[in-house]
Parts: C-alpha cells; structure tokens; sequence
C-alpha cells in the first residue's frame, strides 16, 4: 500500500466505506477521493491513472455492497458534487451548463414552464433532485420517490421501477471517457434499458434533465401517493441495498417479480447473522446492526440458490459487489 500520494482535491487514506453505503457493510478504502468540481473530478480520475489504478466511482451507495477488508487503489466519491440548478437559456452565451461553478442569477432565468429542465450534477441526491423538481411544478420523475443514492449511480443503472425510470427525463448526460475525456451524449446516442443506463464503463458526471410542466401541488400529491404504496410493500427506511435481484424476465418468470418468486419459495425465512431477508419483501436484505459483508454476501447466495433449486429460475443480482480484486 502506498502511504502518501499528491492528490487534486480532498482525500482520505484508509476512509472507512461501510458508513457510505445504505446497507452499512464494508471495509475501507486505500485512498477516497472527494472532487468538489466535475473538473476536479476529472483531475482526480487523471491523477487515479498516474498513480497505476483505475479508480472505483461511488455515488450514494444504495446499490452496493463491498468486501469486507482493505480495498486497494483509488475510489472517488462523488457527494461533495451535488448541485442542482437551472441551466441557461438554449443559445445564451455562457452555455456550458453543466460547468457553471454557481447556479445562473434569476435575472437570465427563462419562465420556470418554458424551459422545464435542470442539470444535475453527479453527486446530487435523488431526494433533492425530486424535491427540487417538486417546487418548481416539474414532472416527471415522482415514480423515484423513495429511492435512495445520488443522481450518478440512477442514471448509470437507470433506478426506477413501476411508476418510471430516472431516463424517461434524460435530456443529456456528461460522461468521463475511460481514458479522462468529458464528453456529451445526447439522449438518442444512448441506449438505456431496464436497470441499465447503458453507459458501458463511462463515468456520469451530471445530467440535463427535462420535465414536464405541471401544477406543483399535483406533482406533490402524486410524489405523496407513490410513497404511500411504497412504504406499505417495501422496507423504506431500513438499512438496505434495495433490491437485491433484478425482476425475471416475464414469459421465464410466469410474470412473478424477484420478490414474489423469493417470497413463494420461503426465503423470508433466511437470514446468515444480522443479515435477513425483509419480511416485508423478500427481495430486500436488511441489516439489522452488525452484519458483515460476508453475511450480506452469503445470503444472497442462498436466495439465489433457493430459487434455482425450487424453479430452474436463475435471478440476475442488481446490486453490484465491490470485491478488492
Ligand atoms: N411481492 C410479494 N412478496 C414479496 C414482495 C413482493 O408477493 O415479498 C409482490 C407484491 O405484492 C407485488 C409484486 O410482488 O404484487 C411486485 O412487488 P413491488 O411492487 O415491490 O415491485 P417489484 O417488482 O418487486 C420494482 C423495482 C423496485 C421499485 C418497485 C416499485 C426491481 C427489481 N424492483 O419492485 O426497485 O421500487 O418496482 O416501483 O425492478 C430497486 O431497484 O432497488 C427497487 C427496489
């Protein structure tokens, strides 16, 4: 391990990651790189390269579960890049809208209806973007309500569910090139699908989103009415990743969600330590306090197999493992 290295933004060595995640299981990481800027965050990206490593992104951590133990290298962490603004009119002057180091005077601001967008920058939370959107009367992404983690991470995996996905809104996004490049791609280069933005091993610097007009209170009451549903079925407030497996495919699955399939076949009943299946769904994992990424990582396979074993149905994980390779 290399214990001092010049960094272009703030940085912690051994940064314990378990307390970044949802779900609060984890080691550290060798080095965690805190951009403030998206230019700071290509610097420290470049700076990541120089130093032999390419580095890990960590949003805010609500699809993650990482290894227990020391992970080597470099992650950035991108929760001190959490602006949400309006951009500039089309053809204003100052018209790089995703770099803007303040959010534009109210003064150049076009009419909140006539131009129903936001850029978001990558480490925004998802809660304050709805909210944001909310008091300006934009729809649009309600159906995210009650989702947790930072605009990145939803636009890179496309969070969502019933009520909608983070790229029914996508106007653009700007994205960091493997090899330190920023790039814009407009909504119709990209392919996005179910829980999947499509961006290969890009990373998401921040989005110009755009909405749909509506009276602000119908936006709330229907932001109001999602929750409602969502808290009677999932375990909201709990410590967890959220789903743990994607939803089968339909014709494979009979129609069964991942957490009917698991339901039906008994996995509320597993739990490996203080890591258990929710018995509110069972496609969630709970910590109740002291599991280890071990735990967590066990009884994901448990249910995996046990679904396998009672149907023939092999369930896709959604949430992503961090494994100090
Ligand atoms: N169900 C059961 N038992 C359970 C859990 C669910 O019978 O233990 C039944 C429910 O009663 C319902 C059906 O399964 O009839 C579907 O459940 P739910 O409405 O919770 O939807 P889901 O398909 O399980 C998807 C997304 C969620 C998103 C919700 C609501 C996936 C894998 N999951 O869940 O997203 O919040 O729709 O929009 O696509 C996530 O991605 O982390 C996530 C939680």
């Amino acid at each position: 391990m290399t214990s001092s290295a010049t960094w272009p933004c703030a940085a912690l060595p051994l940064a314990d990651l378990s307390a970044r995640t949802t779900i609060r299981v984890g080691g550290r990481a060798e080095w965690l790189l805190e951009p403030a800027t998206p230019e700071e965050l290509r610097e420290a990206w470049l700076a990541a390269l120089e130093f032999g490593v390419t580095p890990r992104v960590l949003g805010g951590g609500a699809n993650i579960a990482i290894d227990d133990g020391v992970l080597p290298g470099v992650v950035i962490g991108t929760d001190r890049l959490r602006r949400v603004f309006r951009p500039l009119a089309a053809g204003d002057e100052a018209g790089d809208e995703h770099s803007a180091l303040a959010p534009p005077s109210a003064m150049v601001l076009p009419d909140p209806a006539e131009d129903p967008r936001l850029v978001a920058w990558c480490g925004a939370t998802l809660p304050s973007l709805l909210r944001a959107a909310r008091d300006l009367g934009y729809s649009g992404l309600e159906g995210l309500v009650g989702v947790p983690g930072n605009v990145g991470g939803g636009v890179a995996m496309n969070a969502g569910g019933r009520w909608g996905e983070m790229w029914d809104v996508v106007e653009s996004v700007r994205v960091l090139e493997p090899d330190g490049e920023l790039r814009d791609l407009p909504r119709d280069e990209c392919a996005p699908t179910y829980r999947n933005g499509g961006l290969g091993g890009r990373v998401v610097v921040g989005v110009v989103l755009k909405f749909r007009p509506e009276p602000r209170l119908t936006v709330a009451a229907r932001m109001k009415d999602y929750l409602r549903e969502k808290n009677k079925v999932q375990p909201v407030t709990e410590r967890s990743a959220g789903c743990t497996f994607k939803n089968p495919d339909p014709e494979l699955a009979g129609g069964r969600s991942a957490g009917e399939l698991l339901d039906d076949v008994g996995a509320k009943a597993l739990a490996r330590g203080d890591a258990i299946v929710s018995p509110l769904h069972a496609n969630f994992i709970i910590n109740r306090g002291n599991a280890t990424a071990a735990d967590v990582f066990t009884l994901m396979e448990d249910m995996r197999d046990l679904v396998a074993q009672k149907t023939g149905i092999a369930l896709e994980f959604e949430v992503k493992r961090w494994r100090p390779v």
